[in-house]
């Protein structure tokens, strides 16, 4: 089912009648899926959720391009990013055709629909807009972290799985929640990933975030335990490109702090959260997804 995903995609694109946009986007490849994974677990495979699943991955797409350009990050997907072979413009301009289409292509869908998933967008917006300024100084507040997080990558995961419960009539409420708890964890392995996996394995850059002058939750939960020296110690190394010595001074706090497990504890928790909202259910389904989604490598 998930070729006529990427089938529709393609044509959603061709149907723009553009042959550049056409061009640029043969150069996006395909991530995991995982959102029209989760929409198809959920809605099956009707006509309806299929064209879901298809938007919800151009939306994405389009979030990715724009990330790159915020996060100055030259690889993705296992290859070069649109924005260092062609630059911010182009990745821009990229991201707001696949943006738009997504929601030119959102009308044809229950308004309920329609509504949940590009409000997602918005909030989406708004957490990479809180993402960048929580970056500008050393963030320390856990809270800041969790609401930036809900909103630039949970919103749209949490919109996905209430719509395609809205589509198979199913109790959505319940669906968004699980989906909420899901893309909490999910970004949290995202960031646990880019400090424990290397670029080859991730497709994306390795060790970016805190060189980004993001304190994702394994700097904050590290930080908690640090002593005031040691506090500044990891404050002077704020945005700085880091020597190799530096970067082993970080890994060896992580692991006396325990920070990586403690995260990594945390995600599995949400995990259970979000499978609770549906154990009547009863979908082994879903939690094959839980556990794709939370324990995994890339
Ligand atoms: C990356 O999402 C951005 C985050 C929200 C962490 P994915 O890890 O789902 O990226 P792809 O689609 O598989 O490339
Ligand atoms: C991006 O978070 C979330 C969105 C795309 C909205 P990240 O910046 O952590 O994603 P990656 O690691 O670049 O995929
Ligand atoms: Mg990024
Ligand atoms: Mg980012
Ligand atoms: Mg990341």
């Amino acid at each position: 089912m998930l070729e006529k995903v990427e089938e529709l995609m393609v044509k959603h694109i061709e149907s723009l009648k553009d042959s550049k946009s056409l061009e640029l986007f043969g150069k996006v490849p395909s991530g995991k899926r995982l959102r029209a994974k989760l929409i198809l677990k959920i809605a099956s495979s009707s006509d309806e959720a299929i064209k879901l699943a298809s938007i919800v991955e151009l939306i994405h797409a389009a979030s990715l391009l724009h990330d790159d350009v915020i996060d100055d990050a030259l690889t993705r997907r296992g290859v070069a990013s649109i924005n260092s072979t062609f630059g911010n413009k182009t990745a821009i301009m990229l991201g707001d055709i696949l943006y738009s289409k997504g929601f030119s292509e959102l009308t044809s869908l229950p308004q309920d629909v329609a509504y949940s998933i590009s409000s997602a967008v918005t909030q989406l917006s708004i957490g990479e807009l809180l993402d960048v300024e929580l970056s500008s100084t050393f963030n320390e507040d856990l809270d800041a972290y969790f609401d930036m997080i809900y909103k630039k990558t949970a919103s749209l995961i949490e919109a996905s799985a209430f719509s395609a419960a809205l589509l198979a009539k199913k109790d959505a409420k319940r669906y968004g929640i699980y989906g909420k708890n899901l893309g909490l964890a999910f970004q949290i392995i995202d960031d646990i990933l880019d400090i424990t996996q290397s670029q080859e394995v991730l497709g994306k850059p390795a060790l970016n975030d805190f060189k980004e002058g993001k304190t994702t939750l394994p700097y904050l939960y590290m930080y908690n335990d640090l002593n005031d020296k040691e506090k500044e110690q990891l404050r002077s190394y704020f945005k700085k490109e880091l020597s190799e010595e530096e970067s082993m001074w970080i890994k060896k706090k992580m692991a006396q702090t325990n920070a990586i497990n403690r995260s990594i504890e945390y995600a599995k928790k949400l995990g259970f959260e979000a499978l609770e909202m549906i154990k009547e259910e009863n979908s082994p389904e879903l939690e094959k997804i839980i556990k794709e989604m939370i324990v995994r490598e890339f």
